[in-house]
């Protein structure tokens, strides 16, 4: 399947390495066109994308409409908080009516894993998933992965750790889905109650201990304790855990010498990482951020088949 035949985005699970290829191919350009004094390229003029955020988002969300706007497409937003979803409509209704106003690209997150499945399966539009509950944030680690082989010069088998609460995410997930594609060697770091039973058929190593997990990896990816998926003590306090699984500077000692730390955002600091190590130049959340625009653009000028004539230059 070539990337640019897909209707829909929805996880890495499913897509082929040589789809990711082109993905992360196609956003060093996209990276240049942001770094230009014009940012603003006709590739998708007059195509439309629509962002519906069922969850709250600052990186996701902005992100794609600055994506389709430097590409030229027309973007909007529906503010959930504020609009008919809150007088009782359903998504079903909701995604019928954005659906007859026209936009080419519906990007959305729900809390409801496989939210967006059901909607792709429903609309004539194209959906990408901007994360779905526990399930899968495929352009999160799309970006990711283009942050790694930015720094790295390859993701061929590099040892990746992801660090933190494994279980509620959707992020741990689609980066495992996506990495296991280049051959890496995957390790996931947290309390046992954090890990989802039967990770290792996955391909994925768990440990318990920052100490064992770290050593001699080239990536720590240190997730975000997602308070607002936890619905129970699956960890004694939060004093415990910084204790146990915070990543502050000394643990680098334990990686490889040029490791690098992501973090997906937003990052409770002082919790899952500190601010020395944050704020440190082994941690590279911000060119994250930057690189998610470049990917995210990448994604609708493959999925809006715009010109490859009309990025360059
Ligand atoms: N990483 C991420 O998805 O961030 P937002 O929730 O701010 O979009």
């Amino acid at each position: 399947m070539r990337f640019d035949r897909r209707k829909d985005l929805l996880g890495l699970r499913d897509i082929t390495r040589e789809e990711i290829e082109v993905i992360l191919g196609t956003a060093i350009p996209m990276k240049d066109i942001i770094r230009r004094d014009v940012k603003k390229v006709p590739a998708l003029r007059g195509k439309g994308v629509i962002t519906v955020f069922y969850e709250n988002s600052t990186r996701t969300r902005t992100s794609f409409e600055l994506a389709g706007k430097y590409l030229s497409a027309d973007t909007s937003n529906l503010a959930v908080s504020t609009s008919s979803v809150q007088k009782g409509e359903s998504l079903k209704d909701t995604i019928k009516t954005i659906e007859m106003m026209g936009p080419d690209v519906l990007v959305m997150r729900h809390s409801c894993s496989g939210a967006p499945h059901y909607v792709a399966r429903n609309t004539t539009m194209r959906v990408i998933n901007a994360g779905d509950g526990i399930n899968e944030h495929p352009t999160q680690a799309l970006l990711d992965m283009y942050s790694i082989r930015e720094r790295k010069g390859t993701l061929e088998g590099l040892k990746v750790a992801i660090v933190g609460d494994i279980l509620h995410s959707r992020v741990a997930r689609s980066n495992i889905f996506g990495l296991s594609k280049f051959g890496c060697e995957l390790r996931v770091i947290g309390p046992s109650t954090l890990i989802p039973p039967g990770i290792d058929k996955l391909g994925v190593k768990a440990y318990a201990n920052l100490e064992s997990g770290l050593k001699g990896v080239d990536v720590i990816n240190v997730l975000r304790i997602q308070k607002e998926r936890q619905h129970g003590a699956l960890f004694p306090s939060i004093d415990e855990y910084r204790e146990l699984y915070m990543i502050r500077p000394e643990h680098l000692a334990l990686a490889a010498d040029d490791a690098i730390v992501l973090h997906p955002g937003p990052m409770n600091r002082g919790i899952e990482i500190s601010t020395e190590l944050a704020e440190s130049p082994r941690c590279i959340v911000n060119e994250q951020v930057s690189n998610g625009v470049a990917v995210r653009m990448a994604i609708l000028y493959l999925m809006l088949g715009g010109g490859r004539d009309e990025i360059a230059g």
